[in-house]
């Protein structure tokens, strides 16, 4: 298994492409599933997850090809399988968005069902429920979900908690149904609207998205199209951290500072100068230390899950005393215990996080969990005093193109071990 060697150092400086966002890519990938006809996506990012998702097409018969700027081709004219095995679903569980699609527009799927995670139990039966709202027949044996269903038909779908994959699952399924879908306490994340997007390029009929009530008007066939993922966020937020906790400048470029909004808040809170333009953020410290922040994760617009662990890494070496909650899954600190390993000074309250900066840690052998909390040891190892080798890091290249030329090129002292 590959490690990360970061020995630490100075402030970092520099400029940063930002990738597509993977968890708009790979709901957009399974759209492919609905579409009658080849159909391009482009700026998908370079991770495993996306590898993940295509070798999971590919398994069925799709035909999928790319080319060296990660321009995916994708023709399902030729799929023969509606099965997802649970060697792939249990390694990547947005494998999920493959049910939606298959039932809508072949009848018939077989899934696996995700099974534990690192960061909480992360249930889908909200995924099901609406499916048998729409007229599926969805039963769950041997670890599988076996889904069946002449044309599915329009419902309204009151969802008990906010959920983004859900909500993508059952946009895709309404896509292709009978009559008008009322999805309502949908989730909102930009990820949804960019999913959205896609689909009424390719002929569908959704409106709201990007609000808490999104209608879907069923229409008979979706036809295939080009389409542009959206640049990624976390991947945005995750570069701005490193340049804040270690008193660096950055610039990045090919985003979208509306998306980031909540983050660049309590960047600015925490001291920072920042500057935005219509694709770019800029971000400066002056060399300063970060001031602790208080942070509440919640669903989008509120400040995103994916990004606590690493403004846990900021509150590390921030001044002054920071609490964060999360709010969004139960079991999302595991990064805590490996930072309290690199000298971090944090006490854990149920769900919540009160942490006293300190003004620097110290390298340690740490262990990656998840993706997010990989990021968060790789920001921590930048503060750190000599060097912090984060092992399994192949959570790290599930989701972040590049991280360790991307933050070299900002000035980090960043290595990969294969192992
Ligand atoms: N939930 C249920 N029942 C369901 C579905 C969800 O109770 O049927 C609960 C979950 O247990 C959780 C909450 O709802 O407590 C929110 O989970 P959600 O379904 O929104 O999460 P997700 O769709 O599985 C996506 C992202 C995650 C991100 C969350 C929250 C993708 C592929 N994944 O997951 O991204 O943390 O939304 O924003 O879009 C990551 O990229 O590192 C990552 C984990």
């Amino acid at each position: 298994m590959d490690k990360l060697i970061i020995s630490g150092g100075g402030p970092l400086s520099g400029e940063v492409r930002i990738a597509g966002a993977k968890n708009a890519a790979l709901p957009i990938l399974a759209a492919t599933l609905l579409a009658d006809g080849p159909m391009t996506i482009s700026n998908v990012p370079h991770l495993h997850d996306i590898t993940t998702t295509m070798e999971l097409l590919g398994r069925m018969g799709v035909h999928l090809s790319v080319d060296e700027k990660m321009h995916i081709e994708v023709n399902t004219d030729t799929i023969r399988d509606f099965y997802a095995p649970y060697e792939l679903v249990k390694t990547m569980r947005a494998s999920i968005l493959v049910l939606g699609p298959l039932l809508a527009r072949f009848g018939r799927a077989e899934v696996s069902l995700p099974g534990g995670c690192a960061i909480g139990s992360r249930p889908v039966n909200l995924h099901i429920d609406g499916l048998r709202a729409m007229g599926a027949e969805v039963e769950v044996r041997g670890g599988y979900i076996h889904a069946s269903s002449k044309r599915l038909k329009a419902a309204r779908l009151v969802l008990d908690v906010v959920t983004v994959t859900g909500t993508e699952n059952l946009m895709m399924a309404a896509a292709l149904a009978d009559g008008e879908t009322l999805i309502e306490n949908a989730a909102r994340e930009p990820e949804v609207v960019d999913l959205a997007d896609c689909l009424n390029s390719m002929g569908a009929r959704i409106r709201g998205a990007g609000t808490d009530l999104i209608r879907i008007e069923g229409v008979e066939s979706l036809s295939g199209t080009n389409y542009e993922v959206m640049p990624d966020r976390i991947e945005t937020g995750t570069y701005l951290v490193a340049a804040a906790l270690t008193g660096g400048r950055i610039l990045i470029r090919d985003t979208r500072p509306p998306l980031v909004d909540a983050v660049l808040h309590k960047l600015r809170e925490s001291g920072a100068q920042i500057e935005t333009g219509e694709d770019w953020i800029s971000l400066d410290m002056k060399g300063g230390r970060p001031r602790s922040v208080d942070i509440h994760t919640a669903p989008y617009p509120a400040f995103p899950t994916d990004m606590q662990a690493q403004f846990m890494a900021l509150n590390a070496v921030a001044e002054g005393v920071g609490m964060i909650t999360e709010t969004v899954f139960e079991n999302r600190f595991m990064h805590v215990q490996e930072m309290q390993r690199m000298g971090a000074d944090i006490r854990l309250e149920g769900n919540t996080a009160i942490c006293r900066g300190v003004p620097r840690l110290n390298g340690a052998p740490v262990m990656a969990t998840d993706l997010r909390a990989s990021a968060s040891l790789v920001l921590a190892g930048l503060v750190a005093d000599g060097d912090t080798v984060v092992d399994r890091i192949y959570h790290i290249d599930r989701g972040y193109e590049n991280i360790e030329e991307k933050l070299a090129s900002l000035g980090a002292r960043i290595q990969r071990m294969p192992s």
